[in-house]
């Protein structure tokens, strides 16, 4: 058992009882999103100057990435309010003394692996047991490549990074993964000459985004459904920002879904991230037969801001391939969730990494939805679930995963009968106030 093993260990299983709704009605301000956090994090880390950084993601995710620059001798403190103030160190950061823990964080250890390896030391970046099951040779591979010493458990964690000169590289990604394409970004800025990262399929841009917003260089254009991003090595300055985080959208997606489950449903979702890249679920739920109006757009630092109204209507089904399961890599859970509740169902293919996300995702939704009673076919990247079924409300498992936790607590609404959501602590890495924040919003 690792520390953070140990910690897990030590929390105790929440269990959440979660009762039909008739609907959906209210207001809900989103924490900030959390793969923007991630990447503010590091960033106001390794530029000049102080960053505040407002609207921070309450998630213990995001906590991890704070954890890990401390340990790399970042000072920050949290101003209350969800506030944070981050002192940059610069580039060059301090040799950690212990591990970096990055909990259950993915993209902690992913994108600090670039920023680690252009660190003159070595850095030890361990995770919980779901972390250390997940595959980093997506990582490992390029930044071996451009002069990174890294030793891991045959390709997964824990990784032993020793840093130093980097030499830049023309990478074509051979997996659509922004953590991986983020990774490259940043070891990109302490390389020698310039580093190019072609990705097969457009995945999010937060990284190209935010490094503009701290003052950074980097060119990208799109190449068919792919894109090449350049970055440019030795000595680029970043500076500090003050910015107020957009609400996380993949937070929001199990609102949304759950608005999506009746007719009479009005939400309403202000200063919430719609940056394009990330906004695919508000196609494919208007397409299904959502009404969704967005108002008061406005540009953050580079990151699309709006507010969003909601109205419920009987769902169509849909079928999702492609750079649409690439996009909606994260709410293919929560959309999974409420498919027997709509006409036609869904059909989900070309979504294999669901299979090595926090749990295996497939497996995870199949089993909860087939102990609710619902008929699911199984495929290797992906899943069939037909509309029109009824479902009873079951004992149903998180699998030790936010988003499947989240996610059935949203089926559950509209169960026959009440559910029980073991494991409902994993929804705190990436909102702890979720269950609470439903059950405002569920009329009875
Ligand atoms: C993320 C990228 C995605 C996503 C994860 C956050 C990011 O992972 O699933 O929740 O912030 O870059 P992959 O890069 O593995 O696709």
């Amino acid at each position: 058992m690792n520390g953070s093993d140990t910690a897990n260990a030590m929390k105790s299983e929440t269990q959440v009882i979660v009762r039909p709704a008739r609907n959906i009605r209210g207001t809900v301000e989103l924490p900030g999103d959390k793969s923007i956090s991630h990447r503010y994090g590091m960033l106001a880390g390794i530029a000049e100057g102080p960053s505040r950084l407002r609207n921070y993601s309450t998630g213990a995710d995001c906590a991890s990435t704070l954890a890990c620059m401390r340990a790399l001798g970042v000072s920050w403190k949290r101003n209350g309010a969800g506030e944070i103030e981050v002192e940059g160190r610069g580039p060059v950061l301090a040799a950690p003394s212990t591990a970096l823990d990055c909990g259950n964080s993915g993209s902690t250890m992913r994108m600090l692996s670039g920023i680690v390896a252009g660190q003159p030391f070595t850095s030890e970046m361990v995770g919980d047991a779901s972390l250390s099951r997940r595959p980093m040779e997506r990582v490992i591979k390029p930044l071996s490549a451009m002069g990174a010493r890294i030793e891991s458990q045959q390709g997964k964690p824990p990784l032993r990074i020793t840093g130093g000169a980097l030499q830049a590289i023309d990478y074509k990604m051979p997996v659509a993964s922004a953590q991986a394409k983020s990774c490259l970004l940043f070891a990109g800025l302490y390389a020698d000459g310039e580093t190019r990262v072609e990705e097969p399929l457009r995945t999010r841009d937060h990284t190209e985004v935010a490094l503009r917003a701290f003052g950074g260089h980097v060119d990208r254009k799109n190449i068919g459904s792919g894109s090449e991003v350049r970055i440019r090595g030795g000595g680029q300055r970043l500076r500090g920002i003050e910015a107020r985080i957009p609400g996380d959208l993949s937070s929001a997606a199990f609102f949304l879904c759950a608005a999506g489950l009746f007719p009479g449903s009005e939400l309403t979702l202000p200063n919430l991230l719609m940056n394009p890249t990330r906004a695919r679920l508000l196609d494919i739920l208007m397409q299904m037969g959502l009404r969704i109006s967005v108002t008061q757009l406005e540009e953050i630092h580079g990151e699309l801001v709006g507010s969003l109204q909601v109205e419920g209507a009987p769902l169509k089904g849909t079928k999702l391939a492609g750079g649409d399961s690439a996009a909606l890599i994260d709410e293919i859970p929560v959309l999974a969730a409420i498919a027997p509740f709509s006409q036609q169902g869904i059909e989900v293919r070309d979504a294999k990494e669901l299979r090595v996300k926090e749990s295996d995702r497939i497996q995870a939704v199949a089993a909860n939805l087939r102990r609710m009673g619902a008929v699911v076919e199984e495929f290797e990247d992906g899943m069939r679930i037909p509309g029109g079924q009824t479902l009873h409300g079951a004992e149903l498992d998180s699998f030790s995963d936010h988003r499947i936790a989240m996610a059935f607590a949203v089926a559950a609404l509209r169960a026959d009968g009440e559910s029980l959501i073991r494991g409902a602590e994993a929804a705190a890495i990436s909102y702890p106030a979720f269950f609470d924040a439903l059950e405002i919003l569920a009329e009875r």
